[in-house]
């Protein structure tokens, strides 16, 4: 028997595939659920932490409206406002945000030290202890990624042919979580995962060598190019996204809060961008994916992201459906 009860959420791997079909089970129920006005009172009186370093728009309000439609209450938690940023160490945060909730949940995406810091508050925590993104992984958009997959294309994913056409570099210290948490989850389900990027912008060895395991166990495959219409050709799914290092608002300008800069290396990759020219050489049916935010100036072109193939608005919605599944395991029945 399987208990997902207390258990930490820090990265799919953790999961059996068995284990990951169940969240996407419940994700599927809560979701009808959901549109049929149904009670899913799973988790009243439930308390958790958001704690977050960096800013959100998807994931914070999935889990805060998540858990409210559960019946419990979510705090938000700005690191800044907080004793961290005077030094508090994650083992006294943990161990007293534990005391007072049924679960820890945290952003943390800065190089090095993300992952880390969530692994040292699982450590101490006496609830369980939920990655909203570090520097390695993002698990809640993976899941919500697959779910989506599994809503538009059938359960059956085998064979299918993903292209996650980007990847930032280990060296240039950026996060790389949402293609890492990608492309190891994709092959367990016996699909066809193409990781398509410039030269220079490799994913870390060990990234390559667990999907290749994962493939070599599920009956999928990995093929890593720097052929992005390779990518695109014959494609099911395409995943494109840029190496700019933050989102232009609609007038160009850097948001505030962002790191306003992007440097030569990233400048050069501009031409991998997501057109409709490339988009003609993938699969007549083929679905465009982005986790959002979206670079709508530098990235995609709106023609692609407003057009018939995209499904970025229901990728998102699913990431509050993912979250209540995951939250009503780990915090509820056992
Ligand atoms: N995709 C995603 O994690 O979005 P947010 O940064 O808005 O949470």
């Amino acid at each position: 028997q399987t208990i997902f009860h207390g258990r930490h959420f820090i990265n799919l791997e953790d999961f059996s595939k068995e284990e990951v079909d169940t969240m996407l089970e419940v994700s599927f129920d809560l979701k009808k659920k959901f549109a049929m006005g149904e009670p899913t009172p799973y988790l009243v009186n439930k308390t958790m932490f958001l704690m977050f370093f960096e800013q959100s728009t998807r994931t914070r309000n999935s889990m805060e409206a998540g858990l409210a439609q559960l019946g419990g209450h979510a705090g938000f938690l700005d690191s800044s406002s907080m004793q961290v940023s005077h030094g508090e160490s994650a083992k006294d945060t943990a161990i007293i945000l534990s005391r007072f909730g049924h679960a820890i949940a945290c952003r943390y995406c800065n190089w090095g030290y993300g992952n880390k810091y969530l692994n040292e508050m699982a450590k101490w925590s006496t609830a369980p202890v939920m990655n909203l993104q570090c520097d390695l992984y993002h698990p809640f958009q993976a899941l919500a990624d697959l779910m989506t997959m599994q809503e538009k294309i059938g359960k059956d994913l085998k064979r299918v042919k993903v292209s996650i056409i980007w990847a930032y570099a280990e060296s240039h210290k950026k996060p790389i979580s949402v293609p890492v948490s990608q492309i190891l989850l994709f092959p367990r389900y016996g699909m066809d995962v193409v990781l398509a990027h410039p030269k220079g912008w490799e994913l870390p060895d060990w990234v390559i060598e667990q999907a290749e395991a994962n493939a070599a166990k599920f009956g999928g495959s990995v093929t890593v190019t720097d052929n992005e219409e390779e990518a695109y050709r014959g494609a099911n799914i395409v995943i494109p996204k840029n190496w700019g290092s933050w989102v232009t608002d609609q007038t160009g300008a850097a948001p505030v809060g962002a790191t306003a800069v992007i440097d030569d290396k990233l400048k050069a990759q501009k031409g991998w961008k997501c057109t409709e020219a490339k988009m003609a050489l993938a699969d007549k049916d083929v679905v465009y994916m982005h986790a959002l935010p979206a670079d709508r100036n530098n990235e995609v072109e709106d023609s692609v992201i407003d057009g018939p193939h995209s499904i970025v608005y229901d990728e998102a919605e699913n990431r509050i459906h993912t979250a209540k599944a995951v939250m009503t395991l780990l915090m509820g029945g056992r």
